[in-house]
């Protein structure tokens, strides 16, 4: 059998969950577009959709959603755990320690149980924006906000941050955000989400799993750089000297570039729609000329190679325009992407074989054991 680094192109599972057209830039979450999701639901109907794998009717979707808002609190014990983290620590890391202390609350591990299942669910997606929001604040020597429950799951986490009730538009923005990266197939968070699923371990232990996994800057954090890098750049009439620069030291542009779209990122042409909406509604961003500019220089370089703008390169101009910190980028990725975790781990348990890949031996043939005493002569 060939031997593939990463798994490059091997298929590991089958699943009905999502489907990507990485040629003609087509992302689907069970059959719907992304697109059609953006404009015609909200987040928390597309997470019921990814994991129960159909669009609600409206009192499912009225249970699913009166359960999330009732679940957004977390116990005293969790924010005391959180307390004690240190303020210099990552976001991430907060968000992977506190996932796991869920799973010291509500582990039972009834996996055979369609109700476990819910309220796993349930917890998961209500609590996790909660703890991220709680660790901005720990972090900043402040209390933690309580969550309210007449706000929608988007609006609750801008109020989370800053005790503010946010505009109608930013929270429908970050609710089009958390849809657009619910879920993307077998990327590597996921891949490990369904790993430490296939040891029937319970699903808090898959999430704190999955985010740990998100954490590296292979996968998520890539728009952290993307804002760094533009703003290095500074003004539209310094890209192209910049760009020059990059591709003569074989530098790779952030922000541009995918495994598997050779086109631009469906994700990105939204992500960009969404980011001139809030320019026009709320001031520009000098910034977003800057984009714009590298996008167009790019485009005429890199083209010929199928390399575009990916789902990293407008949205942190988003997150930023709404008030959010460089450092919470990703953990909100985590917080989207738990539905699209979970959904796999749903998917896992309904037909599980626990994963044990092969390997190539590469080490020493082999060889009798000799006494220290013995080997130390020998060496002499
Ligand atoms: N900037 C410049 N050149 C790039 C590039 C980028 N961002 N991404 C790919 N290329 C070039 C490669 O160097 C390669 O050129 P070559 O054939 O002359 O060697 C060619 O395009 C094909 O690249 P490919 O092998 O298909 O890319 P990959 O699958 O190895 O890498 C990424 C995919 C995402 C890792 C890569 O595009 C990248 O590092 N992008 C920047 C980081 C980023 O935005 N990550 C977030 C991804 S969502």
């Amino acid at each position: 059998m060939e031997f593939r680094p990463g798994l490059e192109d091997v298929p590991v599972v089958q699943s009905a969950i999502s489907q990507i057209d990485g040629q003609a830039g087509l992302l689907l979450y069970r059959g719907y577009t992304i697109d059609d999701l953006v404009h015609y639901s909200t987040f928390l109907e597309t997470v019921y959709l990814l994991i129960w794998g159909e669009l609600p009717q409206s009192q499912n979707l009225k249970e699913f959603e009166h359960d999330v808002y009732t679940h957004r609190r977390i116990k005293f014990r969790i924010r005391d755990v959180m307390k004690c983290f240190p303020e210099s620590g990552h976001p991430m890391d907060a968000l992977q320690a506190s996932a796991a202390a869920l799973g010291l609350f509500y582990s039972r591990r009834v996996l055979d149980n369609p109700l476990y299942i819910r309220q796993a669910v349930v917890r998961l997606v209500a609590k996790i924006p909660t703890m991220v929001a709680a660790f901005q604040l720990i972090r900043k020597g402040l209390d933690p906000i309580r969550p309210r429950d007449d706000l929608s799951y988007a609006a609750n986490f801008l109020y989370m941050l800053s005790e503010k009730e946010p505009e109608p538009l930013a929270a429908r923005i970050l609710d089009a955000c958390l849809i657009l990266h619910a879920e993307h197939s077998l990327n590597a968070s996921t891949f490990s989400a369904r790993v430490t699923a296939s040891t029937l371990t319970d699903p808090y232990a898959v999430v704190a799993s999955a985010v740990g996994t998100l954490a590296g800057p292979l996968h998520g954090g890539a728009n952290e750089d993307v804002l760094d890098m533009l703003d290095e750049i500074g003004s539209p009439d310094r890209v192209e000297a910049f760009l020059e620069k990059q591709l003569a030291q074989k530098k790779r542009i952030a922000g541009f570039g995918h495994r598997v779209y050779r086109v631009k990122d469906p994700r990105a042409k939204i992500l960009q729609e969404l980011a001139e909406k809030l320019f026009a509604c709320y001031g520009g961003d000098r910034t977003y000329d800057v984009a714009r500019r590298l996008e167009e220089k790019v485009e005429e370089h890199l083209a010929g190679k199928g390399v575009y703008a990916n789902v990293d390169f407008y949205s942190g101009l988003v997150y930023r325009k709404l008030g959010i910190p460089t450092d919470l980028f990703t953990p909100i990725f985590a917080i989207a992407r738990v539905a699209g975790w979970l959904a796999h781990w749903k998917e896992q348990l309904s037909a599980n074989r626990i994963f044990r890949p092969s390997q190539i031996y590469t080490g020493v043939a082999p060889r009798p054991w000799r006494p220290r005493q013995e080997r130390e002569m020998g060496s002499e």
